[in-house]
């Protein structure tokens, strides 16, 4: 898009009657109308920690949600949970060996991770160790009772914990279809492969052999599914239920063979080429934490729960001294956006080194920030008891600097979240809330927004009211909630 305005006055009378016929809802739009979108996204597995890595994954698959919804798509968020695999084979083994020495039920992702640090560790001296885990997989996919029972109870514990999590970010999910749906839906995968004649042995597993990269593993040796299996029949599924023209898979970018392996291998699926040109994986990069990257099986991770708990009260702490109501509930706002803020604002393959006192600068380009414009939009608003009508407003008294940076780019939101749809990247929403934020900051600065002038003060307020109105529903569609005051 290339939009430059020659004239002013031209720019200042169409951002005020766009605006104002659109008021809370400016920005909007009707691309998406009748289109159809996947959104794959947080995905934490059962048992496991829910790492930083996840949380990027359900921010970013958030925000993404939010704003094709915004633009009128039609949207399905699923948590394809990793419910199923080989590490419950392990799981399983070690809570047979030495479950009673665990409080699975008051603890249950610390205390079975220990379990699966430990029996991995037992793998690695003993095969025969290695070799029952594989087969308590197996077992699980055969729906022995015993091994579906425990699985089931981790899985109900493990879900009971992550849900504190996406409490805390108000995530939600239209499905929670995760690995273990597809258990019975895999073997029309495998039929249909057979049937094309690319499903070949190879070292007694059964693989699609692929050009210039490695081999998609269908079968393994003995017999059970992998995640690329489930991931095909999740295709397969999601074109038939969901009719969809997009499906998008946020994970980090170590996976990015894996969908490559899939995508290719779900041209043979026989399903319509609208679906396969609709795959898309939406990777970013790695988040680390100042110590070093993160592993569940060396079990040094941080938990995202103590990671959001430790921003709130970080914030508690600097409003500690403040003369405002609700600290508490700000403190969560704040706090948790961001965090949220943070994961957002950096082209999303970027890796990522994660800071929370850099997150939490209330000067920087962070969260904060623009959350405290925001309030200071409304404290004037607030102070000034009205919002001038936009038929109003004298367009002569917005064509200073100051004034024009900012309808520009209240002109341009909804062509930057358009843009955001298009290159999947929630990062141009942030950098646009930035320069907003910032943009105002100079504008409120340099102007003084009471005036004995009238037609000075209501065209100020309008311009106030737009920014406020235009960066709280970019801070609601990236999953940021505004406080009330700071
Ligand atoms: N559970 C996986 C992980 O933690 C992510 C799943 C992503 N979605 C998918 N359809 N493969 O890495």
């Amino acid at each position: 898009y290339i939009n430059f305005y020659t004239n002013s006055t031209a720019l200042v009378k169409d951002v005020l009657s766009q605006y104002n016929e659109k008021k809370e809802k400016y920005g909007d739009s009707e691309i998406g109308k009748g289109k159809n979108v996947v959104i794959d996204y947080s995905a934490p597995n059962i048992a496991k920690p829910f790492h930083i890595g996840h949380l990027r994954s359900t921010v970013i698959g958030g925000a993404l949600y939010n704003v094709y919804k915004f633009l009128d798509f039609n949207v399905t968020g699923v948590n394809h949970l990793g419910d199923y695999g080989t590490q419950f084979g392990k799981l399983i083994e070690g809570y047979k060996m030495w479950g009673d020495e665990y409080d699975i039920d008051s603890n249950p992702i610390d205390e079975l991770t220990k379990i699966y640090i430990r029996i991995n560790e037992l793998c690695k001296q003993d095969e025969n160790v290695l070799e029952n885990c594989r087969n308590n997989f197996k077992k699980l996919e055969d729906k022995d009772p015993y091994c579906v029972e425990i699985w089931e109870r981790f899985r109900k514990l493990s879900l009971k914990e992550f849900q504190r999590v996406y409490d805390m970010l108000g995530s939600t999910f239209d499905s929670w279809n995760g690995e273990s749906f597809y258990s019975d839906k895999m073997q029309e995968v495998v039929e249909i492969l057979e049937k094309s004649g690319r499903l070949v042995e190879s070292e007694g597993a059964r693989v699609v052999e692929l050009e210039n990269m490695a081999p998609c593993i269908i079968e393994k040796t003995n017999g059970s599914t992998t995640y690329a299996t489930r991931d095909l029949a999740a295709i397969l599924y999601r074109a038939r239920n969901y009719n969809f023209d997009k499906a998008l898979y946020v994970t980090s970018y170590e996976q990015v063979l894996h969908f490559k392996q899939v995508f290719e291998v779900a041209k043979l699926l026989g399903i319509d080429k609208k679906y396969t040109d609709g795959l898309e994986h939406v990777a970013f990069g790695m988040v680390r934490l100042k110590e070093g990257k993160m592993s569940t099986r060396k079990g040094n991770f941080v938990k995202v729960n103590d990671l959001l708990n430790e921003s709130v009260s970080k914030v508690e702490e600097i409003m500690s001294t403040r003369d405002i109501e609700n600290k508490k509930e700000i403190a969560k706002k704040v706090g948790i956006g961001a965090v949220v803020f943070n994961n957002l604002c950096e082209n999303r393959v970027k890796d990522q080194v994660f800071d929370l006192n850099q997150a939490l600068n209330f000067n920087g380009e962070t969260g904060p920030y623009i959350q405290y414009i925001c309030v200071r939009a409304n404290s004037v608003l607030e102070k000034a008891g009205y919002i001038p009508a936009a038929e109003d407003i004298d367009t002569k008294e917005l064509q200073g600097e100051d004034a024009i940076n900012i309808l520009n780019l209240i002109y341009k939101f909804q062509e930057t979240l358009i843009s955001v749809a298009e290159k999947d990247e929630p990062s141009i929403l942030t950098r646009y809330l930035i320069d907003l934020a910032k943009s105002f900051s100079v504008f409120y600065n340099n102007n003084k927004i009471m005036s004995d002038d009238k037609k000075v003060q209501d065209a100020r307020l309008y311009l106030t009211y737009m920014v406020r109105t235009v960066l709280e529903t970019g801070l609601n569609l990236l999953g940021i909630e505004v406080p009330e005051k700071m």
